[in-house]
């Protein structure tokens, strides 16, 4: 009689365990959930390292790790593009808002230096194709941010095609 009774409560403590447990999962909000950040380079930041981390995203198409960079951005360079920005660049109509290109700039020792994004914020910028420009050093500080006049100066050789180098977005 003992141990049923026994057995009775640990049932109803795990019942109550697992109600919990559902609970917490119900008011987590699941990654799908988090909303893209505006025009603000700290919360791009914590957006594509913690939220949603870029080193889980494709990497821009037919280019692999560490490839061989220019100046200024580095010797070597590993570029992640989040879903949006992959479903542009295959469909090549040009980057849907919330396209975000992440491009880790190394030296040529392999060590992190740099990480440079581009995001496409509608309406920020239409100027020169919406894009948010953002630099950070390798702990996440921000070095450049907004309407960056260094980036998008360069940038524009590739004008005609969303103020992008590394492949055709456009056809
Ligand atoms: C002097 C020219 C120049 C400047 C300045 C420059 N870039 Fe770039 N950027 C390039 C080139 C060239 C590439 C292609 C990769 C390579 O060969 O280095 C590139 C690639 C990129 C990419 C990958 C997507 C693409 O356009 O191909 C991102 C993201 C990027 N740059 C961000 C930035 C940001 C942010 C800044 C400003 C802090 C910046 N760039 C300043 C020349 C430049």
């Amino acid at each position: 009689m003992k141990n049923l009774t026994k057995g009775l409560l640990a049932l109803v403590f795990l019942l109550g365990l697992l109600g919990m447990a559902y609970a917490i999962h119900e008011t987590i909000p699941s990654e799908t959930q988090i909303p893209l950040p505006g025009a603000d380079a700290t919360k791009l930041y914590e957006y594509v390292t913690r939220h949603k981390p870029y080193s889980a995203w494709q990497l821009w198409p037919g280019k692999g790790r560490m490839y061989k960079g220019t100046e200024p951005h580095g010797a070597l360079l590993t570029t992640y593009v989040d879903n949006t920005a992959l479903g542009s660049i295959k469909k090549k109509r040009g980057m849907a808002d919330g396209s975000i290109i992440v491009k880790e700039n190394y030296s040529a020792d392999k060590k992190l230096a740099a990480l440079t994004v581009m995001y496409k914020l509608k309406g920020y910028n239409p100027a020169a194709a919406d894009w948010f420009w953002a630099k950070y050093d390798d702990a996440g500080k921000v070095l450049v941010s907004g309407k960056a006049e260094g980036c998008i100066n360069c940038h524009q050789k590739k004008k005609d095609n969303e103020y992008i180098f590394t492949g055709e977005v456009k056809k």
